[in-house]
């Protein structure tokens, strides 16, 4: 079925053009509909919300600073089963199991450690909604089909 999933560059990218350029062109070619897409910041205010599950992690305080450093990419993507292919096409959350394990993934290709992992994608049905509705507030995602 159709499905959205919210899509961030994150900042280390944003500050590569070519970088940026390669895996804007990865989502075109792997059939993604980009429904929305802007350049933003993450405020801190902004982060709290969006990382609240990670916010007893030990890597909440680098994750979150390193989230508000620079402008980010935001996309809501829309493709049959978006949410599991923008997924497989980001690879592991971690770099050394990208690199390994999925060394042509976009984190395997441009992640530089766990915290700078190049991009986010949404886990579920659940999140996906959640995430566009911090990004995007107006975006009326009711209008969609959002199912497994
Ligand atoms: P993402 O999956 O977009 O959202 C949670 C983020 O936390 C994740 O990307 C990484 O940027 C970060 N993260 C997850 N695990 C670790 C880790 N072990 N060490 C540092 N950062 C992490």
């Amino acid at each position: 079925h159709l499905q959205l999933t919210l899509a961030i560059i994150k900042p280390h990218v944003m500050k590569v053009p070519h970088v940026l350029q390669k895996i804007r062109n990865l989502i075109l070619s792997n059939g993604f509909y980009v429904v929305q897409r802007k350049s933003t910041f993450m405020t801190e205010e902004v982060a709290t919300t969006f990382y609240a599950e990670h916010r007893n992690k030990f890597f909440y305080n680098r994750l979150v600073t390193f989230m508000c450093s620079g402008p980010l990419e935001v996309h809501i993507l829309a493709r049959q089963d978006a949410i599991k292919v923008w997924r497989n096409l980001m690879g592991p959350t971690k770099v050394y199991h990208a690199q390994f394990t999925a060394p042509m993934s976009i984190r395997g290709s441009f992640g530089l450690s766990d915290t700078r992992n190049a991009v986010h994608g949404s886990d579920s049905l659940e999140s996906a909604a959640r995430e566009i509705k911090i990004f995007f507030p107006g975006f009326s995602i009711d209008r969609w089909f959002l199912e497994e």
